[in-house]
This record gives structure tokens, sequence and C-alpha cells, in this order.
């Protein structure tokens, strides 16, 4: 999809040959922590996308001369800036799709979950503000640890009476670009042919990819599969330590996370063949919440996927086991810290 974004002149003369044809699309994205490590090159890729409209960049700093920068692309949406919580109502307001990149990143030696103690807090406060301001927007969530983010949002919006678990998503599309890219090279296959669904949650073995379901058909030997499977489960681990306290991924994440911001606006845009792997409440599992892939329609997600967790190989069966007990904590770590504090 984000092909098409680069092409400036092919979207022009397109627009002019459809013009009486398709409306011009135009959706509202905001991003919350647009002045970091991931909000900055996000934002730059979602002021890429002919989809947009209007860009609102918000963070607690540094957010203005970002938006200035960003706003010199000759792309059509307009960019606005954003500081500091009593600008975060009008960030928010008539917003299409909420893009939550804010946080603290790990360091060497943290697990996602040591980030909770401070990112618990953060998402908290901007999903309430999500809430009051734009209710019915799709809520992609970035920020780590996803596994308990993701229930801490849903926990708040039912508080506030406008939980709509269609249009609650947590963004574990980097998970699946890390898969097809390492099944790629491993395999000698053409990159963009292949798609490696990977589901359960988001920080190490609970990262389950699905390698019987990779397509094109592909046959993986014991070690193989036991090898890739490790490498996706470890690969945020692998950046992290290669920033060697700089931070974790961001650049690979911009881009993961605008594949699924423009996913999510085909979507919304009427494009009835939309599929994502996210982590969202779901019923696939004894889980409330499991990432899989699923159907994205105008009003968020239209259907969980089940085939790929039907006939998988004892390998991936004994791993979605082994993942549970971990994901259930994760889950009910972020309901009991959502609703301790009201
Ligand atoms: P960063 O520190 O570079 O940027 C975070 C930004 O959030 C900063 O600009 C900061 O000012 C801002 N921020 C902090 N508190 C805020 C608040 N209350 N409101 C708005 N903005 C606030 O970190 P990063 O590298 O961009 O990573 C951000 C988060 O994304 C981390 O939690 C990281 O673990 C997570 N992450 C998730 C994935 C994934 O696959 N889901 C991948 C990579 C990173
Ligand atoms: C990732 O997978 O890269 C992110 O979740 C960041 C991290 O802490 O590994």
């Amino acid at each position: 999809a984000l092909r098409a974004t680069f092409a400036p002149k092919a979207q022009k003369e397109n627009r002019n040959l459809n013009s009486n044809l398709q409306p011009q699309a135009s959706y509202k994205v905001a991003v919350l922590g647009a002045a970091g490590g991931i909000g900055q090159p996000l934002s730059l890729l979602i002021k890429m996308s002919p989809l947009v409209s209007d860009l609102h960049l918000y963070d607690i700093a540094n957010v203005k001369g970002v938006a200035a920068d960003i706003s010199h692309c000759n792309t059509p949406s307009k960019v606005l800036d954003f500081t500091g919580a009593s600008e975060l109502a009008n960030c928010l307001k008539g917003v299409d799709v909420v893009v939550i990149p804010a946080g603290v990143p790990r360091k060497p030696g943290m697990t996602r979950d040591d980030l909770f103690n401070i990112n618990a807090g953060i998402v908290r406060d901007l999903v309430s503000a999500v809430a009051d301001n734009c209710p019915g927007a799709f809520i992609h969530i970035i920020s780590n640890p996803v596994n308990s983010t993701v229930p801490i949002a849903a926990e708040i919006l039912k508080q506030k009476g406008v939980y709509d678990p269609k249009k609650l998503f947590g963004v574990t599309t980097l998970d699946v670009v890390r898969a097809n890219t390492f099944v790629s090279q491993r395999k000698n296959l053409r990159l963009i042919d292949v798609d490696v669904p990977v589901v359960g949650g988001h920080a190490g073995i609970t990262i389950l990819p699905i390698l019987s379901k990779t397509r094109p058909s592909v046959s993986f030997t014991d070690e193989e599969i036991d090898e890739l499977t490790v490498r996706i489960q470890n690969a945020g681990t692998e950046v992290v330590e290669a920033k060697a306290g700089a931070g974790s991924a961001t650049l690979s994440m911009a881009y993961a996370a605008a594949r699924f911001v423009e996913s999510s606006l085909r979507a919304l845009d009427g494009d009835a063949d939309v599929y994502e792997c996210s982590f969202v409440q779901s019923d696939l599992t004894d889980l409330p919440f499991f990432a899989s892939r699923v159907k994205i329609g105008r009003k968020g997600v239209e259907a969980l996927i089940p085939t790929d967790l039907q006939g998988l190989s004892e390998y991936e069966q004994k791993a979605l086991e082994a993942l549970k007990p971990e994901l259930k904590a994760s889950i009910e770590k972020g309901i009991a810290f959502a609703n301790k504090q009201t």
C-alpha cells in the first residue's frame, strides 16, 4: 500500500482520470508521541498518504519543529502541532485514526513489561482523552507492553461508556514485517510474495509466527522453524542490543505502523479486501485479547480470521499453549491497573 504513496505523479494522473468517479478521500489522523523516535518517521510516512487530509501531531515537547519540518512536504495533508495536555482535546476533535507511540522504550537487559510502570499511565491518560474527544476513532496502540496497554485502553474506554472492541488495535505489524523479511531471506523467496501470519501477543514467546501457514506454501526443516521462530520473537531485543542504550526499533516500527495506518484508511475508504494481523479483543482462544489476522472494514474489525490457527503443527500447538499463561497474566495486569485507578 505504501508503494502508491511514493508515486505522486501517478496518483495525480489517476485522480484526473477518475475525477468523475472517485470522491477525494480525506481522513484525519493524529499521532500522540509524534516527536519521538517512532513518532517522527511515522508522521513523515503518514504525510505521504494520499488518503490523509489532516495530520495532527501531539507530544509533551518538541513537536512544533517536527510539524513545521514535515509540513513542507508537497503532499496533500495539512499538518498541525499540539503541545501538552491543554492542547490534547483540540488535537483529537474530529479525528478518524489515532496512533499512539507515546512512552518510554527499552534499554538492553529490560523486558517490555519493565516499561509498564511508566507507559501504563501514559496510555491510560491519552486513551481517556480519545474517549472524550473522538470516541468513534480507530485507536492504534504501539506503546509497550502492548499485551497490557491494549487491555488498559479497553478498560478506560469501557469506564467512559464508549468502548467499541472493533476499533481498538494493538499494533503487531512489525512482527509480520520481520517474519516476512526473515523467511524470504532464509528461503530465497521474492519478498513481495511472502506473507507469514503472526499470532498471540507482542512480547517474547507470546509472539508466535505460524510458519506452517506461510504464503506461498513452503516447507521448513525443524531446525529452520526453530531458528526463524526464535529470531522473530527476539527481533525487538536484537535492535535494542544493537542500539546499545539508545532505544528500540523506531524506523522499521514507523514503516510497520504506517502500513497499518494505510490499511485502516483503505478500510475506512471502503476497500473490502483489507487484512492485517493485530492484537484485538478476540474469541479465537480462551484469552480475551489475542493477535490474529483480522479483516478490517469501515467500522473496524469485521471478522477475526480463524484459519491460521487451524491445523497447527505440533511445534506451533505447543508454542500456542506455552504462551497463554504469560499473555493471560499481562492482560490481567493491564485490566487490574485500569480498574485500580477509579
Ligand atoms: P521515544 O522515547 O523516542 O519517543 C516517545 C515519545 O513519547 C517522546 O517524544 C515523548 O515525549 C513522548 N511522550 C511521553 N509521554 C507522553 C505523553 N504523556 N503524551 C504524549 N507523548 C508522550 O520512544 P520510541 O522509540 O518512539 O518508542 C515509543 C514506544 O513504542 C515505546 O513504549 C516502545 O517500547 C514502543 N514500541 C512498540 C513497538 C511495537 O511493535 N508495538 C515497536 C517499537 C517500539
Ligand atoms: C519491538 O518489537 O521492536 C518493540 O516492541 C520494541 C522492543 O522493546 O523490542
